[in-house]
């Protein structure tokens, strides 16, 4: 059995397209998941959600507050909100009994408001008459208080949440209400771009993949979208395939079945979706597309890296607002540095969760060549490098020609090495056992009982 059948047969990976009709847990089962902190804040239990994919529900806002809207309006660009239909409207409890009052009730129903305790109660006493008793609604108000939260729940509120609330705090109320079970633990995906063509991004992109097939045995993708130039193929020494254009040209069909046959199988545990690298066409990339595609790899395996090419387009806008680790690569000169600093802009205004991009140096320590310091780059993204690779034409030309990663050329060069780093940065994975280099004095530990 293959690891890829492995992955699929646990819970919560097995669904490849969501259901039509979209079924929220009852309002007595989301309740549960409030309590009392002490301190008398009110406060979900549990940790912070995981990487969930909300699934294809509506979610209709109502805000009193410009404040309130404004951060409904920044988790509703969240990653793990692509798939939901999220609006904001202005008008508080009022507007949303009125919408609902239309036969408009959405999946969720968010109100904020700023009114005092006895006004909004004696507004929530009609929500019974004027919502779809489907619908789960979650309330946002101002006063902290644990008598309030028990009379707005008895009013069946499924969620009352305390304002400020953070877009991280938002989307774990949802994933409540959706209810863990439904929401399916998903995939991850780590996009790469270079800070300038040639800076060795799907290089990069490419190892990185390979260390993680090799260290965790997951079953990785490697998604080439460079699909005029892409070198996945040619890296991994395989035939050419239309995997990607096929798949971006008809998404809403990419089942299992097919992503299975759309996949080039490069190792036990690594497949590639490979650019048809051609020019005899034209490729029209559009964002809905692109998103599907990574949608169903997220489903299909536990990682999927994305070779981005050096272009900017709204489909990979897109791809990196949605990714959940974005690898920069940069050559250590001006041009370099001006672009990655760009996209350091452009990923901190965007992005609300998932964490910085990683910066990668490449092709560092050119003989001769003047370029810019590590210090210089740290300083100027505000981002220390996660890896600085160094110059190394024969072992990256020799290896890129004969078709091979870099740890299967040479396991012991610095830059293998270096992409086992990364790959357990990226997977947020620490040393696997067998790698640490066992204690000199081990075999005296085990003796003491103490290995
Ligand atoms: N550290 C390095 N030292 C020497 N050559 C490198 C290094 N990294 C990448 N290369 C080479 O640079 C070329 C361009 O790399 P590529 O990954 O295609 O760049 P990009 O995807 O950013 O356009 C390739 O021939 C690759 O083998
Ligand atoms: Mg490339």
């Amino acid at each position: 059995m293959t690891r890829q059948s492995e992955f699929r047969r646990q819970p919560g990976h097995a669904r490849l397209t969501p259901p039509a009709v979209f079924a929220l847990p009852s309002p007595a089962q989301s309740r549960s998941a409030l309590s009392l902190a002490p301190g008398g804040s009110l406060r979900p239990q549990g940790a912070a959600a995981p990487a969930r994919a909300i699934p294809a529900i509506s979610i209709h806002a109502f805000c009193d507050s410009t404040a309130a809207a404004a951060e409904l309006e920044a988790a509703s660009t969240d990653r793990r909100l692509a798939k939901a239909h999220v609006e904001i409207s202005t008008g508080g409890i009022d507007a949303a009994l009125a919408e609902c009052a239309a036969g408009r009730t959405p999946n969720i129903l968010v109100m904020e408001t700023a009114l005092p305790p006895p006004q909004m109660l004696a507004k929530l006493d009609v929500i019974a008459d004027s919502c779809d008793p489907a619908a789960r609604i979650m309330l946002v108000g101002h006063v902290n208080d644990i008598a309030l939260y028990r009379e707005v729940l008895s009013r069946g509120i499924s969620e009352y949440l305390v304002a400020p609330v953070s877009p991280q705090q938002f989307i774990e109320a949802v994933a409540r209400l959706c209810g863990a079970q439904s929401c399916g633990e998903v995939g991850r995906i780590a996009a790469f771009i270079g800070a300038k063509g040639g800076a060795g991004s799907s290089t990069i992109c490419h190892n990185a993949a390979w260390a993680i097939s090799e260290l965790l045995k997951c079953q990785v993708v490697v998604a080439d979208l460079d699909m005029a130039f892409g070198t996945a193929g040619l890296d991994f020494n395989q035939e050419t395939m239309q995997g990607m254009a096929e798949a971006l040209h008809a998404p809403d069909r990419l089942e299992e079945a097919l992503l299975d046959r759309l996949l080039t199988k490069c190792s036990q545990h690594l497949s590639i979706l490979a650019a048809p690298a051609a020019i005899d066409r034209d490729y029209e990339i559009s964002s809905g597309a692109c998103r599907t595609v990574l949608d169903a790899l997220r489903q299909y395996a536990p990682f999927a890296a994305v070779d981005l090419p050096h272009v900017w387009a709204p489909w990979v806008k897109q791809v990196l607002i949605s990714a959940d680790e974005i690898v920069i690569t940069a050559a250590p000169d001006l041009a370099n540095l001006r672009n990655a600093k760009n996209f350091v802009d452009f990923l901190e205004s965007t992005r609300h969760s998932g964490g910085r991009p990683r910066l990668v140096i490449n092709m560092a320590r050119q003989r001769k060549r003047p370029e810019l310091s590590v210090e210089e780059f740290a300083s100027v993204l505000e981002l220390e490098p996660a890896l600085v690779i160094e110059f190394d034409p024969e072992t990256f030309g020799l290896a890129a020609n004969n078709g091979q990663m870099i740890e299967e050329f040479s396991r012991k060069a610095r830059p293998a090495q270096q992409f086992r780093e990364l790959a357990l940065a990226l997977t947020r994975r620490s040393e696997p056992r067998e790698l640490t280099k066992p204690s000199p004095l081990a075999p005296i530990f085990d003796k003491l009982g103490l290995g």
